[in-house]
């Protein structure tokens, strides 16, 4: 893309507002369950790009029956409390009123900027045991009852909904469920352009997510899927009527992503990754905050997953998946990274998503 052509768009772009809230630059990082805890989010808020940023998916029962037996708060929230703002926390269930005794909570109590509702899990475990996430897209008056009960409970605090295009290929009713999220009063909506049954084969459908603009009158709409260059951000501006996008596997081994995106939609020149030497240890600052938090016998374990996005798409990288994959000590992770994490980028693999990663990998 020309630099023209991206100063075009810097100069044409209308700033992103979530009800009082500005979000900039328009550019969301997306709630992954299992990854986006607070050492993600923080590694990415060092690297600067994004005006959102979000944590993995809450479950409100399981939040709701912790809180009943005086137990700690899911580990999800770790975090939460204190980080920088503006952050939100996306929630999950189906029941109206469990939804808002956790979204009062994490509005007032924990003061979060904004309240995200998934209804876009594909998850069985969420669908079909839990009647939850997409399950509910085919049920467009509950997904009124649960975002209006969470507007009125957690105001002012913004509340927003993350959809995918609807159910099945066949069922697709993304401009109805849109005009219902704006009808019951939510400040935003995220669209994830796949059907709950694509869960994320093919390709999402950027146009889909462009059909529902005409139909808002009032509410942002910020597309997702499978975005992963700079390039690709600007070009969903120009051609998607989006007023944000959101960004989420492409983020996970590269989380200067964002600043780069941000630097192009501002119609700057886009810096150039990090060194191998810089990713690397940017690596193992987030291992040592995983640490942090976990202790190093399960942190170790947690940072297995997050090692390999890392290493992705550069030369060498399937060695060091197999080595790192069986680390189980401080000591064996430092010792693996040093010995195999990639000396060179792959140019050919650069920009493919991350191999096997679905939502499938981390539901609680
Ligand atoms: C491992 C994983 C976990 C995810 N967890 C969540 C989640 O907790 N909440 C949610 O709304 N979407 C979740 N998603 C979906 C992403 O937010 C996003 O919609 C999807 O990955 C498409 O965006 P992308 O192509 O940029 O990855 C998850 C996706 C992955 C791969």
């Amino acid at each position: 893309m020309l630099a023209q052509e991206m100063a075009d768009v810097a100069s044409q772009r209308k700033p992103l507002w979530i009800g009082d809230l500005l979000i900039d630059p328009p550019i969301l990082q997306a709630p992954m369950a299992g990854y986006t805890n607070y050492a993600f989010r923080q590694i990415v808020r060092e690297f600067g790009g994004t005006g959102l940023q979000a944590t993995e998916m809450v479950n409100a029962r399981g939040f709701v029956w912790l809180d009943e037996h005086d137990c700690e708060h899911p580990d999800r929230l770790w975090g939460v409390k204190d980080e920088a703002r503006p952050l939100a926390v996306q929630i999950w269930d189906n029941d109206p009123e469990t939804m808002a005794k956790v979204g009062k909570r994490l509005a007032g109590e924990y003061g979060v900027s904004v309240v995200d509702i998934n209804f876009g899990c594909p998850v069985k475990q969420v669908t079909e045991k839990a009647h939850s996430g997409s399950y509910l897209l085919r049920d467009p008056e509950r997904m009124y009852a649960i975002i209006s009960r969470l507007v009125e409970v957690c105001y002012p605090t913004p509340v927003t909904a993350k959809i995918r295009l609807g159910c099945t290929r066949n069922t697709m009713n993304h401009v109805q469920i849109a005009k219902t999220v704006e009808r019951a009063g939510a400040s935003a909506l995220t669209v994830h352009g796949r059907t709950a049954e694509d869960f994320f084969r093919g390709s999402a459908d950027w146009s889909k997510i462009a059909e529902i603009k005409e139909h808002l009158q009032r509410i942002p709409l910020i597309g997702n899927g499978d975005l992963q260059t700079p390039e690709q951000v600007v070009y969903a501006f120009q051609n998607y009527h989006v007023d944000g996008v959101m960004i989420a596997r492409a983020a996970l081994g590269r989380p200067w992503l964002f600043s780069q995106a941000a630097a192009a939609l501002a119609g700057k020149p886009i810096p150039p990754d990090p060194s191998l030497e810089e990713q690397k240890a940017c690596m193992l600052r987030h291992y040592d905050l995983v640490v942090e938090r976990f202790g190093t016998n399960k942190g170790t374990l947690l940072m297995r997953k997050f090692a390999c996005c890392y290493a992705q798409s550069k030369h060498g990288a399937r060695h060091f998946r197999t080595h790192v994959a069986h680390v189980e000590s401080p000591e064996q992770f430092h010792e693996v990274v040093e010995r195999y994490f990639p000396k060179f980028v792959d140019p050919a693999g650069t920009g493919e998503p991350i191999a096997g990663l679905d939502e499938s990998c981390s539901c609680d």
